[in-house]
C-alpha cells in the first residue's frame, strides 16, 4: 500500500475510534439472550484489550451457552500498541499497523462459580487461547477476516461509522444475524431503508433518544460540548442519535401499537419524501407506554405510506 494511502487510513480509522460504554451493550443485549445458545458470535471492530463487547461476550459466554467468540482489531487501533505488557513473549512483540484476533471455545473460571476480571485477563495472555496476530491489519473487509465472518452466526459491534454502508452491505451479502451500532440518519440511507422498509433490518430495543457516552484515545481532541475526561482519567464524548439496527427479533416488536390519530385529514403533519412513496412521521404523541411504542411506530411502520393506509 502507497504510504499516503496508509497515512489516509490511520486518519480515518482514528475519527472512528469511539468506544462503547459496557452498559449500553448489556441492556440492549438483555432483550436478546434466546438467540446466543450454541453459537459463534463475531465481534469484528473489536480490539480484544479495549471493547467491551470482548468483555461482555467473555463475561457471559458460559451464561449465553456460546459455542465460540472471536474478536478481531484493525491495525490502526491506538490500543494495541499500548499492551506490550500483556504478552509474555519477547518474540511476539505487539504491532502497529497489524490486526489482531481472539478464537476463543471456552473460558474456564478460576473459581467456577462466574466470570471474574481475572478470568479474562489470564486468558488474554494465555499463548495458548488467548490474542494472535493476523496476517493483515484487521481489516473486515479482508480475506481472513471474511474467513471469520463466514463462521460466525452472529455479528454484534460498533463498527466505524465512516464505513457504515459498507459494513451492513457486508452482513448482508454473507446472510449473517446482526446487532450494531449506528447513526439513526442511516435510515435514510438508500441502501439501508430498503432493508427496513422490507423487514429485514430495524432499530433495537434499547436507545430511543439522547445522547451516549463514549470513550475515546487519549490523544482525542475534546472540542465540542458534552466531551469530558471521566473521574479515572478517561477522555470520553457525548453522541447524539446513536441507534442499534439488528436482524434479530425481540419481544417489544410484536407488542399491539396504540394507534389514536387518523393520516387522512392531517396530511399536512406528514409531509411526503420527495424521492420515495412514503410520508414523514417526525413525532407522534402515543397515549400508552410511550417510548417503545412510538419508536417502533416511527421506524417500523408508518414510514412506509401502503402501511400507514392499512392503519387509517
Ligand atoms: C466506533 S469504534 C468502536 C470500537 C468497538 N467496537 C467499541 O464499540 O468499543 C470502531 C472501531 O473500528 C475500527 N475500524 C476502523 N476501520 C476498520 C476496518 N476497516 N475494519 C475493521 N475495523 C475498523 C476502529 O479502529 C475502531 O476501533
Amino acid at each position: 500500500m502507497a504510504k499516503n494511502e496508509n497515512l489516509h487510513k490511520a486518519k480515518d480509522a482514528k475519527k472512528d475510534e469511539f468506544y462503547t460504554q459496557y452498559e449500553d451493550i448489556q441492556n440492549e443485549l438483555n432483550h436478546y439472550e434466546q438467540h446466543f445458545r450454541g453459537k459463534t458470535v463475531l465481534c469484528n471492530c473489536d480490539d480484544p484489550f479495549e471493547s467491551n463487547f470482548c468483555k461482555f461476550f467473555l463475561r457471559n459466554f458460559n451464561y449465553l451457552g456460546l459455542k465460540r467468540l472471536i474478536c478481531t482489531s484493525y491495525g490502526t487501533s491506538p490500543v494495541v500498541g499500548q499492551q506490550l505488557s500483556l504478552f509474555d513473549d519477547e518474540n511476539e512483540p505487539v504491532a502497529r499497523g497489524h490486526g489482531y484476533v481472539m478464537d476463543i471455545r471456552e473460558v474456564p473460571m478460576a473459581n467456577g462459580r462466574g466470570v471474574s476480571d481475572e478470568d479474562i485477563d489470564a486468558l488474554l495472555k494465555s499463548k495458548k487461547r488467548g490474542v494472535k496476530k493476523l496476517k493483515g491489519d484487521g481489516d473486515f473487509r479482508s480475506e481472513e477476516c471474511i474467513e471469520y465472518l463466514k463462521q460466525a452466526d452472529i455479528v454484534v459491534t460498533n463498527p466505524p461509522f465512516s464505513l457504515f454502508r459498507e459494513y451492513v452491505a457486508q452482513l448482508v451479502a454473507y446472510q449473517k444475524d446482526f446487532l450494531i451500532i449506528g447513526n439513526v440518519n442511516a435510515i435514510t440511507y438508500k441502501e439501508i431503508f430498503p432493508l427496513i422498509k422490507d423487514n429485514k433490518l430495524w432499530l433495537g430495543a434499547s436507545i430511543h433518544s439522547g445522547d451516549r457516552k463514549f470513550y475515546v484515545p487519549d490523544d482525542y481532541p475534546l472540542r465540542a460540548a458534552g466531551c469530558g475526561v471521566d473521574k479515572d482519567g478517561r477522555k470520553y464524548i457525548r453522541v447524539k442519535g446513536v441507534r442499534w439496527f439488528t436482524n434479530l427479533d425481540y419481544a417489544i416488536r410484536h407488542e399491539k401499537l396504540v394507534l389514536y390519530k387518523k393520516y387522512y385529514g392531517n396530511e399536512d403533519e406528514y409531509p411526503r419524501y420527495a424521492n420515495y412513496d412514503a410520508i414523514n412521521v417526525n413525532r407522534e404523541r402515543a397515549a400508552a407506554r410511550r417510548g417503545k411504542l412510538l419508536y417502533r411506530y416511527l421506524y417500523d411502520r408508518i414510514v412506509i405510506r401502503r402501511k400507514v393506509q392499512t392503519t387509517v
